[in-house]
């Protein structure tokens, strides 16, 4: 069993190991205490996973009711997000019971700003069921959903009391969400580590699944622990996801959130190429690791629709847009800089204006 400690405002464990959905249930009894579980998560999820994690949890003494809602980014909103509150409600649940988050991204950002909000806070615990989650979104405390104005514009900084990752759990997952992933993944190697990105040109993710969830989380645990609220150095974890966003919420969310990442990794990449920042072998090994993983490098919409659609995203404060670019493979910095400027940004990236 792999623990990586996250030293947050709130400390907390982030235990991964093979066939721990079935042990969840101890885990979550021990370190919150808690007398009721509500389990939630997607229709999809729960059909595959939610028995075995309420019997876990039942096993281990808690009362447990399940709130289950349709999958997708789509419906990561207020509305269902409403459902959720009244589903806690509705049952008399107390703050110091369990929100048990069963899911990916969609799931544990919904959740966990419901675990938040409820009663101003009750306990929470992350199940990642997805390689994205895993690596990212279940660790570090951002929760949220989105407005129609844009991605995650409305939640909070709420850090679970545990996270529990099942990396068999992984394996089972549909090719095209495991990719997503890998993007991810592949976003860890940009930023912080050359000898991890090129082990994932050498291995694939699938190969060494526990060792790449143990490093990524061990990264964003250091980037967590000095600066949790997002206001430094956590903003290089937004690599790719300038143009990420933007290419999401201009699809409607039909193209998924990894997809979207590798092609806003792809497009800051051949532009910190033809702006001098990088060089182009660093930008060519970006674009073809990504390729490899069979992630799109390239997007049909124009430079002025992805403009307009990333005036929304929260990654401009202050009026100023700060962007991740790369410098080296494992080395990135934050560059702040005028909204207009993203225009430039995505001409050099192989994006046309119109
Ligand atoms: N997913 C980016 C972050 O946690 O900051």
């Amino acid at each position: 069993m792999t623990e990586i400690r996250i030293p947050a405002s709130r400390e907390y464990s982030v235990w991964i190991r093979r066939g721990l959905l079935d042990r969840a249930g101890e885990r979550v009894a021990a370190v919150t205490g808690a007398r009721r579980a509500a389990l939630v998560g997607d229709e999809r999820v729960l059909s595959l996973h939610g028995a075995r994690a309420k019997a876990s949890l039942e096993a281990a003494g808690l009362e447990t009711a399940v709130c289950s809602f349709p999958g997708g980014e789509q419906g990561k909103t207020l509305e269902t997000y409403g459902a959720v509150m009244n589903f806690l409600a509705e049952r008399r649940l107390e703050r110091t019971d369990v929100l048990v988050a069963l899911g990916g991204g969609v799931t544990g950002d919904l959740g966990g700003f419901a675990a938040a909000t409820y009663q101003r806070g009750m306990r929470l615990a992350q199940i990642p069921t997805t390689l994205l989650a895993a690596v990212d979104s279940s660790v570090g405390g951002k929760t949220g959903v989105d407005l129609a104005w844009g991605k995650n514009l409305c939640g909070c900084f709420y850090q679970p009391d545990l996270v529990l990752c099942d990396p068999e759990v992984l394996t089972t997952l549909p090719p095209e969400v495991f990719r997503d992933g890998c993007a991810e993944v592949i976003k860890y190697g940009l930023l912080g580590s050359e000898e991890f990105f090129h082990s994932l040109e050498s291995t694939p993710v699938e190969s060494q699944l526990e060792t790449v969830i143990a490093r990524c989380v061990a990264m964003k645990r250091d980037i967590v622990a000095e600066d949790e609220f997002d206001l430094g150095r956590r903003q290089l974890l937004n690599l790719g996801h300038t143009v990420g966003h933007a290419v999401e919420a201009r699809s409607r969310y039909s193209v998924s959130h990894g997809c979207a990442v590798s092609i806003g990794m792809a497009v800051v990449a051949r532009g910190a190429a033809a702006m001098g920042i990088c060089s182009g072998d660093t930008a060519e090994a970006v674009v073809r690791l990504l390729r490899r993983y069979g992630l799109p490098t390239e997007t049909a919409y124009s430079g002025r629709e992805l403009y307009e659609a990333a005036l929304s995203d929260k990654k401009i404060r202050g009026g100023k847009l700060h962007l991740v670019v790369p410098e080296a493979i494992g080395r990135c910095r934050v560059m702040t800089m005028e909204p207009e400027k993203l225009r430039d940004w995505l001409e050099a990236g192989g994006v046309k204006w119109m």
